[in-house]
């Protein structure tokens, strides 16, 4: 069995520094060799043997300790992956200007792999223009700069600024590692993924749904993001949480979904439509709750068709070599085979790429697992066989590279 590749947990001194004591423990407990490098700063939040205790190893902490093992230069040397959070201000600062006063800026300027940096600051430093600049440098230079989270902050504040979840970290960073230390193909593409099932309301507290999981569109927003893209997810009444790095904008109806859609699309390079979108809606959803009757009597509730936000999508590109992806669960039947199905799909929604999963008895819900053949405008057909979501979400992204490569 090959070794689990060597982590090395940089750790910035922020607040957060306490979240990345159960980021160490993901690495741990799934089989990796973790060198914990905390700044000077980052001691004064935990301490240097919570560090040794979780990782199980020494904590080197300067360049001064162990000189003959020459660390500043060897952990770096030796690490299949970088990965520093929290990521302060003055560390992404000291990172794009090549510093090298400590130990964990020596190790950013030796290591030859993956460098993921989870920033985690004020709203306010993380929009400064200097922050920005750097943060830009440091994409350009091949580093992961994870976008952080919005939500509560340190003391009373709320806004963009949160480390995301440990968890969701390190999931991207299990995807980076799955990729080989792969180039960041996706670097300098925006792509929209809309996820879950749309729901339409009866009255308040009934409505029309589908039991859509929003697992393949979570893969799709998590895998496009370690592979360099930013992105945004549209997810509608999902309960996942969200991936580290992912700007997640939160749905309920069609009506809803489709305006967030089509406003990110308008400057999107891809945008994949994996949500499970209600083709009908209740025409006049009741403003207060719909009460029974003693005559054992039901209401008729008049559906609506809902507007089709993937065949507006195909068919008025809000941007020129916008490549558009749909997904489609068909079955054969005496009019044609699910894969003739799908191909009238595709010409019929003017889309570039659709997934199409063949349905019958076996239909599943929820699963971590999909087999669907990826079939394009150009003709092109790829079977991919039953396998992890991220698997199929990374054969998409390879063919929406391969039709972008084709409209350059
Ligand atoms: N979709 C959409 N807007 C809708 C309905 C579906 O954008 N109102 C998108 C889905 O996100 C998915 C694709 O269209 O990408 C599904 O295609 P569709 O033909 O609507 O699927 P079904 O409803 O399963 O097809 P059918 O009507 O043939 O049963």
């Amino acid at each position: 069995m090959m070794p689990s590749p060597a982590v090395v947990l940089g750790v910035g001194g922020g607040i957060a520094a306490y979240k990345a004591c159960e980021l160490l423990r993901r690495f741990t407990e799934s089989g990796h060799a973790v060198t914990v490098v905390p700044t000077a700063a980052a001691l004064r939040f935990v301490g240097e043997p919570t560090w040794a205790a979780l990782s199980g190893r020494p904590v080197a902490t300067e360049v001064w300790d162990r000189v003959h093992e020459v660390p500043h230069v060897r952990i770096g040397q030796h690490a299949d992956l970088v990965v520093v959070a929290p990521a302060t201000a003055d560390l992404l600062a000291r990172a794009a200007h090549g510093l090298a006063d400590d130990l964990l800026t020596n190790t950013l300027l030796t290591a030859r792999c993956p460098v993921v940096l989870a920033p985690a600051m004020h709203t306010e430093m993380w929009e400064h223009p200097a922050t920005r600049e750097n943060v830009a440098t440091l994409r350009r230079r091949g580093a992961y700069v994870i976008e952080p989270a919005v939500g509560r902050l340190t003391g009373v504040d709320t806004g963009k600024g949160r480390l995301p979840e440990p968890a969701a970290i390190f999931e991207y960073c299990r995807a980076l590692l799955a990729r080989g230390g792969a180039e960041p193909d996706l670097a300098g593409l925006y792509v929209v993924v809309s996820a879950g099932g749309t729901r339409e309301p009866i009255d308040p507290v009934r409505f029309i749904g589908n039991r859509s999981s929003g697992k393949q569109g979570y893969a799709l927003a998590a895998t496009a993001a370690a592979r360099g893209a930013r992105v945004t997810l549209i997810a509608a009444n999902t309960s996942l949480p969200d991936p580290a790095g992912v700007d997640v904008m939160r749905v309920s109806t069609t009506a809803q979904l489709r305006d967030a859609v089509l406003e990110a699309a308008r400057t999107a390079d891809a945008v994949v439509m994996a949500a499970a979108v209600a083709d009908f809606r209740p025409a006049e959803p009741a403003v207060a709750k719909i009460k029974k009757t003693d005559d054992a009597s039901a209401p008729d509730i008049k559906l609506v068709q809902n507007p089709h936000v993937l065949r507006e999508l195909g068919h008025s590109r809000a941007r020129r070599g916008q490549t558009v992806v749909g997904f489609a669960a068909e079955t054969g039947d005496a009019h044609g085979t699910w894969l003739e199905h799908g191909r009238a799909k595709l010409a019929k929604y003017g889309v570039d790429l659709l997934v199409v999963n063949e349905v019958g008895e076996n239909l599943t819900f929820g699963a971590d697992h999909s087999a669907a053949v990826v079939i394009g405008a150009d003709g092109s057909q790829e079977q991919v066989p039953d396998g992890p979501k991220e698997r199929l979400a990374d054969v998409i992204w390879d063919r929406v590279l391969k039709a972008r490569s084709r409209t350059d």
